[in-house]
């Protein structure tokens, strides 16, 4: 019998440092307003002093397992453009911090796109048998990374981890991953990049300058492009699924910019209520974006069991992705709330 992928649980979790746009407006040449009508961001969650990636990472991944009422897995894939260190992959001690014992575990690198590719990666290690159950963790800390002065970058980003289990299964089962579209075009790299700290910089032999350690965006080019090719590949995996736009209930897009939404849905000529959004609370959370949209929106029943859903991500590289599924039925813990809150929040301090 052909083997599927089954989405079998799922957690989300938030570090607890509320950062409202106002805040923001204190120490950079911005306003709310600003915010609001150019992103539908009114707040996001940063890490606190000495909190990282494996920190949320860890928190959503907890989540997810307890949703799937398992305490291992066979492998880790960790989604990650901000990882504790450059080297080695964040995966490893998160597995171990997990207790998950000797079972493989490594980063993917592909930005905000990251947790479709590490889905791909673990329904494909399923699929070929080399595992029964993967945990795919999406995960950034992307305030680390940001400029301090740099407004267009600054307001947009915020914190988070989302996690989700996959197991064995058939393909006719609910939560069985299908459709699955990926695509890259590097001629547009410079397009998001933290220019130093890699190989190019360093073999130079050259001190890096300040401003290059920092992550950049060319805001508009990203834009349109984000806009282009969620539309294209959503259209791809709902062909590849055999469904027609209109029957798909929800879309979990990565959570960019609430326009970019808007504009995929004019593009597909779909009302934009089925496109599902925490922005307004989460910012644009890179690879912990759409699981953190998922655990978000479960929680406020806007997904339900039974839905055709298609997710869709898009990000740096340039790459992008989306995978279709009908919403299981999976118990899923409050991202912010529960027994395991704040279990690994660092020393409180300002982080704005
Ligand atoms: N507050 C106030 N003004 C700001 C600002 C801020 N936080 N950030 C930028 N501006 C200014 C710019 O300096 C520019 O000023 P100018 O006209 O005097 O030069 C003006 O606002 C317009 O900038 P622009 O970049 O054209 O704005 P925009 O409407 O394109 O919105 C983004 C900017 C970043 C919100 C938008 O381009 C975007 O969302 N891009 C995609 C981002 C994304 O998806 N990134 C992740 C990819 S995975």
């Amino acid at each position: 019998m052909e083997r599927a992928a089954v989405v079998a649980g799922l957690g989300g979790w938030v570090p607890p440092t509320v950062v409202t746009n106002d805040q923001l407006a204190e120490v950079l040449d911005t306003t709310d307003e600003w915010i609001r009508s150019r992103t539908g961001i009114r707040e996001r969650r940063w890490v606190s002093p000495g909190q990282s990636t494996g920190d949320l990472a860890v928190e959503a991944a907890r989540r997810a397992l307890s949703s799937a009422g398992e305490e291992a897995v066979d492998a880790v894939v960790l989604a990650t453009s901000s990882p504790d260190r450059l080297c080695p992959a964040t995966a490893p001690e998160v597995a171990a911090r997990l207790g998950l014992g000797a079972a493989p575990a490594f980063d993917v690198a592909a930005v905000c796109t990251g947790f479709v590719y590490a889905l791909a990666t673990g329904a494909g290690m399923i699929a070929l048998g080399a595992a029964d159950s993967v945990l795919v963790v999406g995960a950034d800390a992307f305030s680390t990374i940001l400029a301090p002065d740099d407004r267009s970058t600054r307001v947009i980003f915020g914190d988070g981890g989302g996690a989700v289990v996959l197991r064995a299964g058939s393909p006719s089962e609910p939560g069985a991953l299908t459709g699955l579209n990926l695509g890259s075009d590097g001629t547009l790299s410079d397009l998001i990049e933290v220019p130093a700290g890699g190989s190019r910089q360093r073999s130079t032999g050259l001190p890096a300058k300040t401003e290059d350690t920092y992550f950049t965006m060319q805001g508009q080019a990203v834009y349109a492009q984000a806009v282009r090719r969620m539309a294209e590949s959503v259209r791809e995996t709902a062909a590849r699924t055999g469904w027609s736009l209109d029957e798909i209930d929800s879309f979990v897009l990565h959570q960019a910019n609430a326009r970019i939404l808007t504009a995929v849905a004019r593009r597909l000529s779909l009302p934009p209520e089925r496109f599902l959004s925490n922005i307004g609370t989460r910012g644009n959370t890179v690879a912990a974006s759409i699981p953190l949209a998922l655990a978000d929106t479960v929680a406020s029943g806007e997904l339900r069991p039974g839905h055709k859903v298609v997710l869709a991500g898009f990000g740096g590289g340039l790459t992008w992705g989306s995978v279709a599924l009908v919403w299981p039925h999976l118990a899923v813990h409050p991202t912010e709330l529960s027994e395991f809150a704040a279990t690994s929040a660092g020393p409180a301090g300002s982080t704005v």
